[in-house]
């Protein structure tokens, strides 16, 4: 009947619209809820939600983004949409051909690669299990995982500065200049300065932990160090740049026009007793050294002019001493083509272990510093043609570690390791895939300038040949 519709309560026709606009609205307000509780628990490569790590706690870097929304929109985007549309770096098609992997001319690797099969010696019978990983978990920094080229990260702690931007880096640079060649891995990292698998204390189950460097007494894998691709916090450049621009500035002065004395430059306050102890050898006439306090506020303040690593090799002598632990700063003074003289060192990295004594460097003595040092200046200022020739071969080993070497070893270093799981990798669940577009996402502009300078390209040549045992 018609009449009797007429009467039956109708939804008042502004009632829908509302109804939608209302749901509409909470939706996306739920969305918004939702996108945010995942951004705000989201770790990434700046550090973001991430606190330092407990065992070298670090003072938490203030983050560019000025409101919530902002940061929120830029962990969202970088992490979770870029390397989805990046533009995929085609491993297949652009892999090496294996006509050229089996190509008789390939270079045999320096002898120092010898390291990576002692270094993981103690996996050889056990095997990696995840159990190893697991514990290993308890000292990492962050998880890498790579499957089919693909690198996934899991983080667990904030690192210092910019060393997490540059090492994860490093890694999405080998994956691109190897393409099809590195195997699926899963490794843990710390990215701190001191090692922590104590032989001693992890005599029973030996943990798999990569870092910077070791000792003779820690499991510790030693790993390239970030500032090979550069450390813009300090002003220095990747080591393409920088090694060629050293040995140029060490060109400037010849042997006879360097000060015939022994320089050191850098922070004493680190907890290093022997960089304490050092200077009291601050005296040119008795003990032939210049002991320099690196101040790096005011090298900062002056745009890093008067630190300028190629300025810095107008001694015949320089002295290398530990910090808190290792230091980057070898690399460096070996570069300049003066004699090293190295106060024995407690710490290792993973190219430290070719060094030669009195071939491509001086020893010197801590317990008998200061005489130790000047017997070295007085020994080289008398034999010329001896000492210029140690200083030349600590460079000409610097120089033959060139980047394409470095590589190299992070190849070898991570097919050995890859060959001891005894498991397949796979990404944990709490892991994001990070792409060399998410990393310069995140990158400010002055780390966008230094990672895209020590970007590289797909090798035209494979890695060097590690030596069987
Ligand atoms: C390793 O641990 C043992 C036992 O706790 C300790 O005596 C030793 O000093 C530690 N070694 C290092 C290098 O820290
Ligand atoms: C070492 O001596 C020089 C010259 O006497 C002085 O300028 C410099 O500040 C001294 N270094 C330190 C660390 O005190």
């Amino acid at each position: 009947m018609r009449l009797s519709s007429k009467h039956t309560p109708r939804t008042p026709t502004y009632l829908l619209p509302c109804v939608i606009a209302l749901s509409l609205f909470s939706l996306t307000a739920l969305l918004l809820y939702k996108v945010d509780n995942v951004a705000s628990r989201t770790g990434t490569v700046v550090g973001h939600n991430l606190e330092p790590t407990p065992w070298h706690v670090f003072p938490t870097k203030p983050f560019d983004e000025e409101t919530r929304q902002s940061k929120t929109y830029k962990i969202i985007q970088c992490s979770y949409l870029t390397c989805r549309y990046a533009v995929s770096d085609g491993i297949e098609g652009r892999s090496l051909s294996s006509s050229a992997v089996g190509d008789a001319k390939r270079l045999d690797c320096p002898d120092f690669f010898r390291a990576i099969r002692k270094d993981l010696e103690p996996w050889k019978k056990t095997k990696i299990s995840k159990g190893h990983l697991n514990e290993a978990q308890k000292y990492a920094a962050f998880r890498v995982v790579i499957i089919g080229g693909k690198m996934f990260v899991d983080w667990y702690y904030a690192c210092v500065q910019s060393r997490a931007m540059f090492t994860v880096w490093s890694l999405l640079q080998l994956l691109k200049r190897y393409p099809g060649l590195v195997p699926d891995v899963d490794l843990m990292f710390d990215c701190m300065d001191k090692p922590s698998i104590n032989k001693t204390e992890h005599i029973s189950m030996p943990l798999p932990l990569f870092r910077y460097c070791t000792t003779k007494d820690h499991f510790d894998i030693p790993f390239p160090d970030w500032s090979f691709w550069g450390w813009p916090e300090i002003n220095i450049r990747p080591w393409q740049e920088e090694f060629p621009d050293i040995k140029q500035g060490s060109q400037a002065v010849s042997w006879k026009n360097k000060k015939p004395l022994a320089y050191w430059k850098g922070n004493p306050d680190v907890l290093s007793p022997v960089r304490a102890e050092l200077l009291n050898c601050n005296d040119s006439m008795q003990w032939g050294a210049e002991i320099l306090r690196q101040d790096w506020g005011a090298a900062a303040r002056s745009g890093f002019k008067e630190s300028k690593l190629s300025n810095q090799c107008n001694h015949r002598y320089k002295i290398y001493a530990e910090g808190y632990a290792w230091s980057v700063s070898l690399k460096y003074i070996l570069s300049c083509g003066s004699v090293a003289l190295i106060i024995s060192p407690q710490y290792e990295d993973f190219f430290t272990r070719g060094l030669v004594p009195n071939r491509n460097f001086l020893p010197v003595n801590p317990q008998d510093l200061c005489p130790s040092i000047k017997r070295a200046v007085d020994w080289g200022n008398k034999h010329t043609r001896e000492a210029t020739a140690v200083g030349k071969r600590g460079q000409d080993y610097m120089e033959s570690l060139n980047i394409d070497r470095i590589y190299d070893y992070m190849f070898h270093l991570i097919s050995e390791y890859s060959k001891l799981l005894d498991f397949k990798p796979t990404a944990p669940s709490s892991s994001l895939e990070v792409c060399s577009e998410s990393v310069l996402c995140f990158a400010d502009e002055k780390q966008r300038a230094f990672l895209s300078r020590s970007a590289t390209t797909p090798s035209e040549t494979p890695p060097c040949n590690l030596k069987p045992e």
